[in-house]
């Protein structure tokens, strides 16, 4: 199957990349290589997929409409995987700009293009943060989502907004995936796993926020990857609208959203033991408030993503943790 990826030099758009030209799939793989962070680990990414005699690659922005649209109407792909994002809760703080025109336009020119192009299916990455500060656990996705507080987290709802009336109008099938807490090997050094693995081997201190009173479902990037490349010849079809009460299911068009994580909580702090067990090493440790924009806990429930695909995590965060460290040792060695 020829299979679109915006996002491949990314930590989840690679890894997905990788498995599906190990199934023997045609993959065309674009990204802009963005310099958010250390490009060490994008070159590393791209230099593994492009060993394979079927991974196409293309760098650009997913803004150049022009550039987009050529390389997706030569490749004529079946499927889309959307998974091209500036991410981090952070950075959008101070950069709220770039959110903007990533996330909202480069979404944009994607729907445009999945429907000038009649894709049989088009997914898009999207994020637990759009859940905001909701206090019912766990996050349903029917629950309501209106009260976004970071920036990152509200240019993510207006995606699933752009995608569903985009797939109302022109009948484009849709699935919205929000991720919980992705981690792994190659991961993102932004995110604070990743930091503090860093400082701990450095004998650093670690900065930990709300004094590690956080909770988060991590998801480890094979459960991830394997939970997408479940649903890519499941798109949510015309004869499911209006089937389902109380689901994620649109009434009015082929669209569906999904949770896709771990469904477990892990305290920031317990978290951080594994850690230091994994690396040898007792972290110092910094207290610090709260950050701005910080969600305290996320928790996901993935009943309809099971429903519709047997979907099962396998790792839980102790043997996820040993598998990073055992490769950010050897990647930094
Ligand atoms: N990793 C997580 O925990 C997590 C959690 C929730 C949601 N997500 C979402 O999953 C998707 C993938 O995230 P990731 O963790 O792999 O992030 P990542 O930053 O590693 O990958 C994103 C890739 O997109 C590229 N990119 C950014 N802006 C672009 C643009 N305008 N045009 C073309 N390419 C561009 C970057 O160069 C990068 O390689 C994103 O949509 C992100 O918002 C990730």
């Amino acid at each position: 199957m020829k299979i679109f990826i915006t996002g491949t030099s990314g930590f989840i758009g690679f890894h997905l990349a990788k498995k599906l030209l190990e199934k023997g799939h045609s993959i065309y793989g674009y990204d802009s290589i963005n310099t958010y962070y250390d490009l060490k680990l994008k070159k590393e990414r791209n230099k593994i997929l492009n060993k394979y005699k079927k991974y196409k690659f293309l760098k650009g922005n997913i803004e150049n409409y022009n550039q987009l649209s050529k390389a997706v109407f030569k490749f004529k792909p079946k499927i889309l995987i959307h998974l091209a994002a500036q991410a981090g809760v952070r950075y959008s703080i101070e950069n709220p700009e770039i959110y903007l025109n990533s996330n909202i336009l480069g979404t944009f020119n994607i729907l445009k293009i999945s429907d000038k192009i009649k894709v049989k299916h088009l997914i898009i990455g999207s994020s637990s943060s759009v859940y905001g500060a909701n206090k019912k656990m766990p996050f349903r996705e029917i629950d309501k989502t209106d009260n976004q507080i970071s920036i990152y987290a509200a240019t993510k709802k207006s995606t699933e907004n752009l995608a569903h009336s985009y797939s109302s109008l022109w009948k484009l099938p849709v699935t919205i995936l929000r991720f919980f807490t992705v981690y792994g090997p190659l991961g993102r050094p932004d995110m604070a796993y990743f930091k503090f693995t860093k400082k701990i081997v450095k004998k650093k201190k670690i900065e930990i926020y709300n004094k590690g009173k956080m909770y988060r479902d991590y998801t480890y990037i094979d459960d991830i990857v394997s939970g997408i490349i479940s649903l890519i010849n499941k798109a949510p079809n015309n004869n499911q609208i209006g089937k389902f009460k109380n689901d994620s299911l649109s009434h009015v068009a082929p669209f569906r959203i999904l949770n896709i994580g771990n469904t477990k909580k892990v305290l920031l702090l317990e978290f951080i033991k594994t850690l230091e067990k994994e690396i040898g090493i007792k972290a110092k440790k910094k207290f610090l408030p709260m950050q701005k924009g910080d969600v305290l806990s996320t928790l996901s429930d993935t009943k309809l993503l099971q429903q519709i695909t047997c979907y099962k995590t396998k790792t839980n965060y102790k043997l996820g943790i040993k598998k990073f460290v055992r490769w950010f040792k050897e990647f930094y060695s």
